[in-house]
Formats: structure tokens, sequence, C-alpha cells
């Protein structure tokens, strides 16, 4: 079973196209949504946190973890590696910017910009992967802090995302390609076409990721037992809203979601109902 791993929704964006290139696959998806954004949280934060999905993700029998997540990949990616899938162990944790920063290459442009969250360009993770591959690159980032909220809103096609957008990206005019660096981005990629400059290409990642994951397990025949397509889902915050929005990421409606909650460190299952709001009368 294949493992993704994101703060919120937004990375069902990116398990839609798993689900689109490797539909034999099982997925278990994991969507921290009760404690997102993780985009202004501190380094340390995402690490906790990070450790505690991968963990909830593993214990439940995913022997790969796609870190869908930009903000993870760009901050906590080597450590998790490091701490949970060493090079000789049967287990893998994957992310997205290597994927993302090739097709930033393959564009063959001379300026990019990376539209994303305020952790994410504070990591300068893009800068240097887009600049392995090829150093004359002109790189150039730009924080935007609004538009996953805006998205979450479901206010995509909204007055509030266009002026947002537009604000975002007169910082980022000379580049000749946007990289949308934030799962949330693909549902305004649209919008952002719009407000960029006839002939500069909006860059989503995710089909890029889900066309290396195919390599990768080409490569590792095994490494993930076949599946029979079943897709579980599991969020940290309120099912119901999860399962609302996240239909307009994944493009398909969710299955049922689980929920986890954070108990002394961990992200375990949710068995008991909440207790009842109010006060006893007595
Ligand atoms: N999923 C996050 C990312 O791709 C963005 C949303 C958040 O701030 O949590 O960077």
């Amino acid at each position: 079973m294949i493992g993704v791993y994101d703060s919120g929704f937004g990375g069902l964006s990116v398990l839609r196209a798993l689900r689109a290139k490797l539909p034999d696959m099982d997925f278990l998806y994991l969507g921290d949504s009760g404690r997102a954004p993780y985009g202004g949280r501190s380094a340390d934060t995402i690490l906790d946190f990070a450790e505690q999905a991968v963990e909830r993700l593993f214990e439940e029998g995913c022997t790969l973890i796609i870190v869908a997540c930009n903000t993870v990949s760009c901050v906590a990616l080597r450590h998790l590696q490091r701490r949970y899938a060493p090079a000789n162990s049967k287990l893998r944790i994957l992310g997205v910017t290597i994927p993302a920063a090739e097709m930033a290459v393959a564009a063959g442009v001379r300026t990019v910009g990376i539209l994303a969250t305020a952790r994410t360009v504070s990591s300068g993770t893009y800068t240097t992967e887009i600049h392995k591959l090829n150093p004359d690159i002109q790189v150039r980032q730009r924080a935007a802090p609004l538009l996953a909220p805006i998205v979450e809103e479901g206010w995509e096609h909204s007055t509030i995302a266009q002026g947002a957008i537009r604000r975002y990206l007169a910082d980022l005019a000379e580049c000749d390609a946007i990289l949308l660096g934030c799962t949330h981005y693909p549902l305004l990629a649209r919008e952002i076409q719009q407000e960029v400059r006839p002939g500069v290409r909006v860059l989503d990642p995710s089909e890029t990721v889900a066309d290396r994951l195919a390599d990768w397990l080409e490569r590792h025949p095994g490494f993930v037992a076949d599946g029979t397509s079943q897709t579980r889902v599991l969020c940290s915050g309120d099912p119901t809203s999860f399962a609302e929005h996240g239909a307009r990421f994944l493009g398909a409606p969710l299955p049922l979601v689980e929920t986890v909650v954070e108990h002394h460190g961990r992200l375990v299952p949710a068995i008991d109902p909440r207790p009842p709001a109010g006060q006893i009368v007595r």
C-alpha cells in the first residue's frame, strides 16, 4: 500500500494523478487537516507533525510514502528518510520537490517563478534542487500565504482569488514559467494562467510526481505489494468537511473518511465519539 501525506486536502490533487497513473495500486491518504495550514509554521513543528503522520502510515501497513506536501518535502523530507527509511530498509519515503524541479528544468525556460507557502520559500529547497539540475536557470520565489486558505474556502473563482493572485504574481512578472509549489494551487491553475503574460507556462507537478513514482516502482519490483484499487482516507480534522472539500481536489467522491487524533505525540485512530457538548444539570 502506498501512503500519501499532506497537510490537508491539497495532496488529494496529487493522489488524483497517482490513481490515474497507477490504477491497480492501493493508497492510504493522510491529510492533517486539523492542524493545517502548515505553511506558516516553524520547521520544528512541521518536523514533529510529519513524524507523527509518517509513523501512522507505516503502522497502517504502507511500505512507501509519498510526501505530497511541498512544505513538508522542503523542510522535513531528508530527516524523515534518515529516521524511518534508511537505504537498507524495506520502507521508502519520497517527496515532490525533485520531480517538480525536473519539470521546471524540462520547461526549458530562463527564469522560473516558484509560488509556494512561506516555509517552502524560506527553505530555499526549490532553488537548490533546480540549480543542481541547471545552475543557469534564474529562480524567483514568492510566498503566497493567502492562496491555500482561499482554496480551502472554495473561493477559487472569486475576485478575492483574482486579486491575491495578481498581487503575488506581480513579483514574478519577469518569469517565463510559474511552478505551482503547493498542493492547493492546481485548483487555481486557470486563474493563475489568466494573470500571466501570454506564453508563460503554469506548471502543475502532480503528473510528473505520478510519472516518477511509476518509474520508481518499475525499478523496484515487489517493493509495494500488488493492490486491488482501494483508497482509504484518514484526516485529523472534521471528516465531513474533509469529504466535501476533498472531492474537488480528488475529482471524485471520497471513500468514508476516517479520523485520527493526536494522543501523547502520536496520531491514533479516533475510536471514541467526542464527548457531548454542554454541561450536566444536577
Ligand atoms: N500542502 C501544503 C503544501 O503543499 C500547503 C498548505 C499548507 O500550508 O498546509 O505546501
